[in-house]
């Protein structure tokens, strides 16, 4: 028995949830319903109240109820909140990280996984702003459901019904279920962020990678149960639960680092390693002597290092960032590095530093192109990807 927070938010689907709490506790769940202002208009209290066999908490500023069970730990003390019918409005809410009635601020008290549902017009559903705010909450971790398509009741067509209860409470059994430690037992080699070359002792050369795609599929990597080393170049990223990080500054230090940790069962390149490094002045160059020129020499190429040289890890996975011809560098460079995979990924827009990632996953088989995802969600279906290829197809 699992305890799910159920809000329903304030659309014509909300009717929908009564079938939802049915489901979910013929399933052996206990359910316990939040009723947003808005979903008041659709659906009573008293409904969920019959089907949830539980009391339906509706506004912040019930007294009572703060005094008994302050809205922290109605969030807090259930395994899971499903957001269903999740509106367009409450998840602008959401990605925007407002608290101003109790849906929200329960949403945002909480420590506890979070599964949406939306609901909405089909135009509302396309609209840029909802779509913005579907990736940021994905890249927050949100679970949001890709919404049917079909006839609505405001007479239009399209994607934007809500999912049908069965396949939210499938959804549900999902998001609950323990997560399965596929690569227990593997160690998994990744480097992340840019490099720093110095060109004195006060400057350097250095490049826009964040760091937050490398980072991001060391903590999916490590959330499947695999030991993670992280070689990391200077970023400001907090480091993901489970994951060993070592820190360095040049591209030198970061061959060094990713020798000292192999043997690895496989090996995730994201590093965008500067590919020269300056000559460096021993002082601090003084404006006074002069433009100065600087001399470049080869930083070591650490994937075609990893890849062609003895311990080579089973799996060697290479990124390549372009702005033009993303594809067809990426099957030149996988020839020339000999890496298994390549993940490139055009960066001709927003992508360095941004909350998503539009990739090719470029393989011995062909080349696989994924829609524009949040960084979070690349990086989990990666990691999937890495243990099927590790141990099969499950
Ligand atoms: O050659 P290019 O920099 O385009 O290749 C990108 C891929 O090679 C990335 O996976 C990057 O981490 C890796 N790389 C490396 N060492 C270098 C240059 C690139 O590991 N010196």
């Amino acid at each position: 028995m699992k305890r799910i927070l159920l809000i329903v938010g304030g659309g014509i689907a909300a009717y929908k949830a009564a079938e939802l709490i049915r489901l979910l506790k013929k399933r052996g769940h206990a359910v316990r319903c939040v009723l947003t202002e808005a979903g008041h208009h659709f659906v009573t209290p008293m409904t969920l109240a019959a089907l949830s066999e539980d009391k339906v908490y509706t506004t912040l500023w019930d007294l009572k109820d703060e005094a008994e069970m302050g809205h922290i730990q109605l969030s807090r003390e259930a395994d899971l909140i499903v957001v269903a019918p999740a509106t367009a409005d409450l998840l602008a809410r959401m990605a925007a990280g407002l608290a101003n009635d109790l849906a929200t601020t329960l949403l945002l008290a909480t420590d506890k996984p979070v599964l949406a549902a939306p609901a909405m017009n089909v135009r509302m559903w396309g609209h840029v702003a909802t779509q913005r705010n579907v990736v940021q909450l994905r890249a927050d971790g949100v679970t949001v459901m890709t919404p049917d398509e079909g006839a609505m009741a405001c007479g239009e067509f399209g994607p934007g019904r809500l999912p049908e209860p069965e396949a939210i409470a499938a959804a549900v059994e999902d998001a609950l279920a323990p997560a399965v430690l596929r690569l227990a037992g593997r160690h998994m080699l990744v480097t992340a962020g840019p490099t720093h070359e110095p060109i004195d002792p006060v400057r350097y050369i250095a490049n826009r990678s964040s760091g937050r795609q490398g980072f991001a599929i060391a903590g999916a990597l490590a959330a499947l149960g695999a030991r993670v080393t992280l070689v990391a170049g200077p970023v400001t990223l907090a480091t993901p639960p489970g994951v060993d990080r070592v820190d360095v500054e040049t591209a030198r230090q970061m061959a060094d680092a990713v020798a000292a940790a192999l043997p690895a069962d496989a090996a995730i390149m994201v590093a965008a390693v500067a590919d020269w490094h300056v000559v460096a002045a021993s002082q601090k160059m003084k404006k006074g002597d002069g433009t100065p020129t600087f001399a470049l020499a080869e930083n070591p190429d650490i994937l075609a290092t990893v890849a062609q040289g003895p311990g080579r890890p089973r799996l060697v996975v290479g990124f390549a960032a372009e702005t033009e011809r993303v594809v067809e560098h990426a099957l030149a460079k996988r020839a020339r590095k000999q890496a298994d995979w390549i993940v490139a990924n055009d960066v001709s827009g927003d992508v360095m530093g941004g909350d998503t990632n539009t990739v090719h996953l470029v393989t011995a088989a062909g080349v696989e192109s994924w829609d524009r995802l949040a960084k979070q969600v690349v990086a989990d279906r990666l990691a999937q990807r890495i243990a099927d290829a590790l141990l099969g197809t499950p």
